[in-house]
């Protein structure tokens, strides 16, 4: 889709995570939160670019400045190794527009611009597949099935790659 933008996160991004506070949303990413722990989230989003540990946006398309969703990349350890880790979401009523992979990729283009150079991977459940459509349309790949251990048990997930950098240039 065109005209989406990210933006990174700032002050006044609370109203947006508190209104992705839903079951129909935070049920694929642990679950609805009490206000303390979206304010928390909030502060800790605000935290990733100020410590240089990666970024949070605020997905826009035009006559919604106030946001219809949010992107985001930070560092994680993955097999050992150091690599960017990216989660996503868009409002209900703005799904199915082509939005998520459209700023997904320019989150990606922020991260390369901003000098970025590990992998960044996804790992949607497999059971989600509007979120594994996301990643196959913004260009990752698919490596395999990974699961990591909740609270609740063992989520299964897909892992899902991009790189940021061109092959032969590392
Ligand atoms: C995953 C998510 C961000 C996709 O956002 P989006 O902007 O709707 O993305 P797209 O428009 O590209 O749609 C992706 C897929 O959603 C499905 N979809 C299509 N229309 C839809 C609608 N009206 N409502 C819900 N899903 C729809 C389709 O499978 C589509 O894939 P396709 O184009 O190959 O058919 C969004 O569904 C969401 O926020 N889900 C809840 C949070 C979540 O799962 N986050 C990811 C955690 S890993």
């Amino acid at each position: 889709m065109d005209d989406v933008e990210v933006h990174p996160w700032s002050e006044g991004d609370l109203g947006l995570l508190r209104r992705a506070n839903t079951p129909e949303l935070m049920d694929w990413v642990g679950g609805v939160e009490t206000d303390e722990q979206v304010v928390s989230r909030h502060a800790r989003y605000l935290a990733l670019a100020r410590d240089g540990t990666g970024q949070q946006f605020r997905i826009t398309i035009p006559g919604h400045p106030e946001g219809v969703g949010m992107v985001g990349y930070w560092q994680h350890e993955w097999h050992g190794e150091p690599a960017l880790e990216s989660g996503w979401s868009v409002e209900a009523r703005y799904r199915g527009r082509g939005i998520a992979p459209a700023a997904v990729i320019a989150m990606l283009e922020f991260a390369r611009a901003a000098g970025e150079t590990l992998p960044v991977h996804a790992y949607p459940s497999v059971d989600n597949p509007a979120s594994n459509a996301v990643c196959r349309k913004a260009g990752f790949t698919l490596l395999g099935e990974a699961d990591f251990e909740t609270g609740g048990g063992v989520l299964r997930t897909n892992d899902w790659v991009a790189t940021l950098v061109p092959p032969g240039a590392a």
